[in-house]
């Protein structure tokens, strides 16, 4: 079988993480336990998750020409993604993240986002030709709105797939909406979407049906423990959580887009893809950190299913 190939356009930054028992209410300070400065940032999650996975993947990127940009490079070339697009700005610092993981490995998030709010449409139309050839396009929202709307429409015009996870959160267009193959938000996102007050699992199936109606053609919504609900026009269904002891959620959303991406480009279905990606994202919340979670393709074949 030939890999798949992915282009991922979208943000790298270095996550500088505590852990402490809680996270801290404003103007708290905490005495947290350990530190750890990691290579993070969703769009580099999500290529080095899919790299780890078997896919060939080329980032799309803007990282600053600093000390972290090179940590991140360093990483991209050891996981084997492909860096001939990721551009060293030298007018901006690379994204940083200050994250908290309390002691059940949930976790705050602030970024300040450098390079990655420089990233061009231009930037990615050098891309175009690996665009053209590639199964998936994937996005997140830490990059600007118009690169992101730019990369969608490029995609569509070459007949390439497009996944979107629409994180962090804004508002979207119907217009975008309608251009994305399969959008991939968690509950909240989804909820916020459609406008709803929560995003209780109970109304993943109500949010999944209103993001179609929208005009997505598919939609997974991820539910943490409780797994996900796969959606099209033709019907939806919930797929279970692989049970696993959560260390640190950091970054399972984006374990769960890349290796559902990789799956669709792979030729699983939709709802094989996401059986796929529960079990990628149950492993890569077992450990610290966020690119340093992502588990090989053979961790996840031990699992065993699909
Ligand atoms: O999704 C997790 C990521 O969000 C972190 O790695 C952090 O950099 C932020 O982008």
């Amino acid at each position: 079988m030939s890999r798949a190939k992915l282009v991922v356009v979208g943000s790298s930054n270095i996550d500088m993480v505590v852990k402490a028992e809680r996270i801290p209410c404003p103007g708290e300070t905490l005495l947290g336990n350990e530190f750890a400065m990691v290579p993070g940032g969703k769009g580099a999650n999500q290529a080095v998750c899919a790299a780890k996975l078997g896919a060939d993947v080329k980032f799309v990127a803007r990282v600053g020409d600093d000390v972290f940009g090179e940590t991140s490079l360093a990483n991209f070339h050891r996981v084997g993604v492909n860096t001939e697009f990721v551009i060293k700005d030298t007018d901006h610092p690379s994204g940083v993240a200050l994250i908290v993981v309390d002691i059940a490995g949930e976790n705050a998030i602030v970024v300040a986002p450098g390079a990655n709010h420089a990233l061009t449409p231009a930037d990615v139309d050098r891309a175009a030709e690996a665009i053209r050839v590639a199964d998936v396009v994937l996005l997140q929202l830490e990059i600007p709105s118009e690169t992101v709307t730019h990369t969608i429409d490029l995609a569509r015009a070459l007949g390439v797939r497009v996944v979107l996870n629409p994180a962090p959160i804004r508002p979207i267009s119907r217009e975008t909406l309608a251009k994305v193959d399969v959008l991939v938000p968690n509950q909240h996102e989804a909820a916020y979407l459609v406008g709803a007050p929560s995003g209780l699992e109970l109304e993943a199936e109500l949010a999944a049906r209103k993001l179609i109606e929208l005009g997505a053609r598919a939609v997974v919504i991820t539910l943490g423990s409780n797994g996900a609900y796969v959606a099209d026009e033709s019907g939806g269904h919930f797929v279970e959580a692989y049970k696993v002891t959560a260390v640190d959620t950091t970054a399972a959303g984006d374990a769960f887009t890349a290796s559902l991406a990789c799956g669709i480009a792979e030729g699983m279905s939709l709802i094989d893809a996401a059986r796929f990606a529960t079990k990628v994202a149950a492993l890569s919340v077992t450990r610290l950190g966020a690119q340093s979670s992502m588990p090989s393709r053979d961790e996840v074949d031990r699992l065993g299913g699909i």
